[in-house]
């Protein structure tokens, strides 16, 4: 029944199908999934799961609940901007379905952190592990008070936050990547936790989000200098805003971020850069989530092979419904098995390159087809 009514969804217009998910989740209208224990503990906070639920479906703190009833082991919510807002005009959602893609320009239509946060507090009995992830308005005259602002209000009802510089939908946005402002950012968003938050071993983590878009040496600046501001992991990717070759769908053209399959390649390859940087840095106990283009369990094997401790996905979700957070965890279970392994930070401990781990996970993927 819930995939038939993910795919009746797909017939109305792409944002209105987003909310009525929103809606559903959020009044329990949802299928209860089987919990797939594959449990990781990492950056102080413990998971059934490493699948997540990324940023920018449940925007204003509803619906987490209902994403962990659907088997995610984490849901991060957001974004969330100081002032409420109302984001760009709309269409601004757009599927690419022969392309397993979706382009999106949204630009943070965010009810504000006082709601977000009143949302947050009503939830009675939280399970799974819930992620705040904080954006600066439009118009605001100072992005960097923003992050402050939203880490002082927010820390409270997170389990971790989540810095995003990387939306391409809100102007001047990823400029706060580079080495020079993403300390300042960071800086703040660590002032207003810490002055949110009295006793130290209460803090949320912080991450940050970066995008898939940035050369390998800006990559490794930006993340040199977040280690020196003291974050506690990366999310690596958001939304490109690259259009890569044979896009076939008609909407390929509009603006926004692309995400979804043509990102895969991209966000493993970001992803295993800041992976080996970490190595080489020797950085202890910094968090890699890895997200962009998983959709299917190999995908998420692979990410795991080259450094990430935790997966997030969107995309897959929108276009294939509910099954598909089950279907990914009950594969990689097997893919494990396969492999020997019964723990997921023993395939992150493998740390392969990107080919290296495109081929181990298709070799193990076979394996477990076979049987
Ligand atoms: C996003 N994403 C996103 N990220 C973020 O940090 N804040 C946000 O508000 C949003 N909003 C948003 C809206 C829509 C419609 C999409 C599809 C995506 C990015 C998302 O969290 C993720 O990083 C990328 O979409 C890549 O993962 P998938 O979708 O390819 O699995």
């Amino acid at each position: 029944m819930w995939q038939f009514a993910a795919r009746w969804t797909q017939k109305l217009p792409a944002e209105t199908a987003h909310n009525i998910a929103v809606y559903a989740l959020a009044h329990g209208f949802a299928p209860i999934a089987d919990q797939i224990l594959l449990p990781v503990k990492t950056g102080g906070l413990s998971f059934d799961n490493p699948l997540g639920l990324a940023a920018g479906f449940d925007k204003n703190g509803v619906a987490s609940q209902g994403a962990i009833r659907l088997g995610f082991g984490f849901a991060e919510v957001g974004t969330i901007t100081p002032r409420p807002q109302a984001g760009n005009p709309r269409p601004r959602l757009f599927r690419l379905p022969e392309d397993e893609a979706v382009i999106n320009r949204y630009g943070f239509n965010s009810k504000g952190m006082e709601i977000a946060r009143n949302n947050l507090r009503k939830i009675a009995h939280r399970q799974g592990v819930v992620g705040v992830n904080i954006g600066a308005n439009k118009t605001s005259p100072d992005m960097v008070t923003d992050y402050y602002q939203g880490a002082y209000y927010l820390a409270g009802e997170a389990d971790y936050l989540t810095v995003n510089v990387s939306s391409p939908n809100t102007p001047g946005l990823r400029d706060l990547q580079h080495e020079t402002h993403i300390k300042q950012v960071l800086q703040a968003a660590f002032k207003g936790r810490d002055e949110a938050i009295g006793q130290p071993d209460r803090r949320p983590p912080v991450f940050v989000k970066l995008a898939p878009d940035m050369q390998e040496t800006d990559l490794l600046r930006a993340m040199d200098a977040s280690l020196e501001a003291g974050i506690n992991g990366f999310i690596l990717t958001n939304t490109t805003i690259a259009r890569p070759e044979g896009l076939q769908s008609r909407h390929r053209d509009e603006a926004g971020g692309l995400s979804g399959q043509p990102l895969t390649r991209r966000a493993l390859d970001v992803l295993a850069m800041a992976s080996a940087h970490l190595q080489r840095l020797k950085a202890k106990d910094i968090v890699l989530i890895g997200a962009g283009g998983i959709g299917r369990a190999e995908q998420a094997y692979a990410r795991l092979l080259v450094g990430a401790d935790l997966l997030q996905l969107y995309t897959a979700l929108a276009l294939q419904g509910p099954y598909i957070v089950g279907q990914i965890l009950r594969q990689l279970k097997a893919m494990m098995i396969a492999d020997g392994l019964d723990q997921v930070n023993q395939i992150t401990q493998k740390r392969l390159s990107a080919d290296q781990a495109i081929l181990y996970a298709a070799h193990i993927s076979k394996i477990v087809s076979k049987s």
